[in-house]
């Protein structure tokens, strides 16, 4: 008997390995549904038919004051491992933890959910996070297909006393601090609700998945903290971002090599350095950027609106179908911006990223410098089809010598429709 139970076991694992998708989550993702489920679970409102594993009933400690890493990693491992419906629950509490990873793969049949209420906060102490391969983030989700993370819980990075020690503004290849959150290999996701404050790096990295969905989220951190981007993407296809709001250091949004199908729609930024597509040509080989839509957005005294930033390097990719619709710019310095001597500008290489089909459609707001259109494209790979339909900016900066409020093109074909302020470039 033991014995039949135990091949049995194998056998599974054995199918598991074979394959691809083994023993995990079957059956299509349907987003709808899983927003719904995201929702009813962070109320508490989902039936028996999913079992619960609380970090509690595991050790974890709600004094804001005990590690509880290890028990938020056994519960995981047991949500995970679970071969029925799982929610792994962080309820209402303080808990401290380290750099954590929930490895997948996980055997629920639906979507592992992670009900997040609580109050989480990383350790401080650089020393915690040692830049190895396993520990240089502090939340990291891997190999996972279909996950729910929800809740209206707080994921407190306690960058502010690591933010010294980020030496990027000196060195091109500079160490990156721990995200608060990275997700790698996760697809069929929804991370709906949550809020992140003070991340040491970013607040969220996202690399390697597909579809993948940021609803409702809040990202926080003070406008002078360094290279605290609030969503990072690369390499990754169809990823929705919505209903967000982001003030934080660096770039609100930044979607760089390998970004496919990505949709940012509803997202408030600011302070911030605004949407952005790259930095690209940063590293060799660099996979395209194809189909960006960022959308119904609003920037508020951020750096800049919405950007195509790239390196002067040899490294070849093409950047294209990037549309900015509908979006409205307070007070921003650079509103709309492409830049292909980013980084280096001072290299006398030129930047080999092609970009082309570029539309900038009703754009309208404030700008607090003279050129609120600055398309700086490349001598080797100049801008092809950039479109400017509908753009209403005025400029509210102090009143400043005789200088027009103007739009500066170099090395970019552009073609414009409609309503043009500041006027077409000469
Ligand atoms: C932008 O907002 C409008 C009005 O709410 C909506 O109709 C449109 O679908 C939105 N765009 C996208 C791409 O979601
Ligand atoms: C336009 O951009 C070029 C290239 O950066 C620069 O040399 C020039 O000064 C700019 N013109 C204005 C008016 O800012």
């Amino acid at each position: 008997m033991a014995f039949v139970t135990k091949a049995r076991i194998s056998l599974i694992l054995l199918l598991c390995l074979v394959d691809r998708n083994g023993c995990e989550r079957t059956g299509p993702f349907n987003p709808a549904e899983a927003l719904v489920k995201a929702k009813n679970a962070a109320a508490g409102k989902l039936g028996p038919d999913v079992k619960t594993f609380n970090v509690l009933d595991y050790g974890a400690k709600a004094n804001g004051k005990t590690d509880s890493s290890i028990n938020f990693i056994r519960t995981f491992k047991a949500a995970c491992n679970f071969r029925g419906n799982a929610m792994m629950v962080i309820p209402k509490g303080d808990f401290l933890i380290g750099p954590i990873i929930f490895q997948g793969p996980c055997f629920n049949p639906s979507s592992l959910i992670i009900q997040a209420n609580g109050i989480v906060k990383a350790q401080a102490d650089l020393s915690y996070f040692t830049g190895g391969a396993d520990d240089t983030d502090w939340i990291t989700f891997q190999s996972i297909n279909g996950l729910i993370l929800s809740g209206t819980g707080t994921f407190h990075g306690q960058g502010a006393k690591a933010w010294k020690y980020n030496d990027c503004a000196h060195k091109s290849h500079c160490v990156r601090l721990a995200a608060n959150f990275k997700f790698n290999k996760v697809n069929d996701a929804i991370i709906n609700g949550i809020n992140s404050i003070d991340p040491k790096g970013f607040h969220i990295m996202v690399t390697v998945c597909r579809n993948f969905r940021l609803l409702n989220l809040k990202l926080q951190a003070p406008g002078d903290s360094p290279n605290t981007d609030g969503i990072h993407i690369s390499k990754s296809t169809v990823v929705k971002i919505a209903h967000c709001v982001i003030g934080t250091g660096d770039d609100c949004v930044s979607m760089i090599h390998g970004s496919i199908d990505i949709s940012v729609n509803k997202v408030i930024c600011g302070p911030g350095h605004g949407f952005s597509v790259g930095s690209l040509g940063h590293y060799d080989d660099e996979a395209d950027v194809n189909k960006i839509v960022v959308t119904n957005s609003s920037l508020t005294d951020t750096t800049n609106g919405v950007r195509i930033k790239t390196y002067k390097t040899d490294s070849l990719s093409k950047a294209s179908s990037i549309f900015f619709t509908d979006m409205i710019m307070n007070r921003v310095k650079n509103p709309i911006i492409i830049d292909q001597e980013y980084g280096n500008r001072h290299s006398t290489q030129t930047s080999k990223v092609s970009i082309s089909d570029v539309r900038f459609v009703n754009i309208k707001g404030t700008s607090i410098s003279k050129v609120a259109v600055q398309f700086l494209c490349s001598k080797s790979n100049p801008c092809e089809g950039i479109q400017m339909n509908n753009i209403d900016l005025q400029y509210v900066g102090p009143p400043r010598d005789q200088q027009p409020f103007e739009s500066n093109c170099t090395n970019a074909k552009v073609s414009y429709v409609g309503l043009q302020n500041p006027p077409p470039c000469r």
